[in-house]
């Protein structure tokens, strides 16, 4: 099969390079339910720094004792990611996100205010007081950090023009990088697009930051928005395992970057994560929150990689690209799974009779079909121990 193509990660490719922030320890962990353990923060922190995730949200220090005490550990233990944490708009959640992150080789503060009509009626600034506030606190985080991330939250509700007041605020007073989220997963593609383009040709100072995408799926385009915000400039996406995240979650961290690496003809953009860590990962994130991968899932679902119709299993078992876009490899799994139900054919039987040793003539094999599609019509799914019992009836020896 053709290798799904891998961009290319020298300096050349720079322009193209786009970073993954992964917050399935922020943002994936707000998800009711999904509380994780120091110990499970810890073990998914070293998995992302070891896949190549460039900057991880490690939580939100001024939350909890624990999410303090996650972040810091995580910060002091990360060898390769930035390590970020979350803070509001004030100074004492910046200072608290400063103390948990200052000893990470490479740290983050990430503060974040609601800029749209509906989220600045909560606290109740008008304009300008808002806009005072993102001067103060993110001149504030600037001169701890000098990586300083801001959000305008529910930015794609935001008016445009307030949205441009803010950003530049932000940029000037030391932001290195502008996320723009869309958190209540309320945009579409191309409008997505247009934002981020807006954006990067209308502010001041706008080529002196990174523009981030943050996108959420209640409406199930937050792939799509994401890589629709990369296309019209954006260069780092923020994104979950399993896409993990309050109410549909946020986008799948597996989906952008496998979607840059098996379009890379149309999509010509490279980020640094090993994709063949990326099972290993999702696994590990549904076993320590306890939300498990729907089997469809694209990429890391357990029907992702597997055919039971007799068709596909015959074109897989004379082809594998007749009907997979990727190898099962290059996402860290061993190989495609032929299921064997109902709609298996007999080309699927002999190769699956085959991989449990027993060889069968042609007449063998119609007689073996014929018991075979009995049992699969009383079952879901025909196993492995099914035909050796299936094979032992009919007097066959392995
Ligand atoms: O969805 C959102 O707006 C967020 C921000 C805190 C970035 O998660
Ligand atoms: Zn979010």
């Amino acid at each position: 099969m053709t290798e799904a193509r891998t961009p290319a990660s020298d300096s050349s490719d720079t322009r193209n390079r786009v970073l993954i922030f992964d917050t399935t320890l922020r943002d994936g962990e707000q998800s009711p339910g999904a509380t994780m353990t120091l110990e499970e923060k810890l073990q998914i922190a070293t998995l992302l720094d070891e896949m190549g995730v460039d900057i991880i949200e490690a939580g939100f220090p001024i939350a909890s004792e624990g999410d303090f005490e996650a972040v810091s550990r995580i910060a002091s233990v990360a060898r390769n990611a930035v390590i970020c944490g979350l803070a509001r708009a004030n100074f004492a959640d910046i200072d608290r996100c400063w103390e948990a992150v200052r000893h990470a080789r490479r740290p983050r503060i990430h503060t974040f205010i609601g800029t749209s009509p509906l989220h600045r009626a909560i606290p109740n600034l008008d304009m300008d007081q808002m806009a005072e506030r993102i001067h103060d606190t993110v001149t504030h985080a600037r001169n701890l950090c000098d990586n300083v991330q801001w959000s305008p939250m529910d930015a794609t509700r935001t008016e445009h023009d307030y949205l441009r007041r803010v950003v530049e605020i932000a940029i000037k007073a030391g932001a290195t990088t502008i996320n723009i989220p869309d958190t209540v997963g309320y945009t579409a593609p191309r409008e997505s697009a247009a934002l981020i383009r807006m954006l990067i040709e209308s502010v001041p100072g706008a080529d002196e930051v990174v523009f981030s995408t943050h996108c959420h799926n209640d409406l199930g385009m937050a792939t799509a928005n994401s890589l629709a915000a990369v296309e019209a400039g954006a260069r780092q996406i923020e994104c979950t395992i399993n896409g993990l995240g309050e109410r549909a979650g946020n986008t799948a961290l597996e989906e952008v970057v496998m979607a840059m690496k098996v379009r890379h003809d149309i999509m010509p953009y490279s980020t640094g994560v090993d994709t063949t860590k990326i099972m290993n990962a999702s696994r590990v994130v549904a076993t320590v929150s306890g939300f498990p991968v729907q089997y469809n899932k694209a990429i890391v679902g357990k029907n992702a990689f597997a055919h039971e119709s007799g068709i596909h299993q015959d074109g897989m078992l004379k082809n594998a690209e007749t009907f997979e876009i990727m190898r099962p490899e290059d996402v860290g799994l061993n190989a495609t799974s032929l299921v064997m139900g109902k709609h298996s054919g007999r080309a699927a039987l002999r190769s699956k009779l085959r991989e449990l040793g027993y060889e069968v003539g042609d007449n063998q094999l119609a007689d073996v079909f014929v018991r075979f599609k009995e049992l699969a019509d009383r079952k879901k799914e025909v196993y492995d121990d099914d035909l050796i019992a299936l094979m032992q009836d009919t007097g066959t020896n392995a």
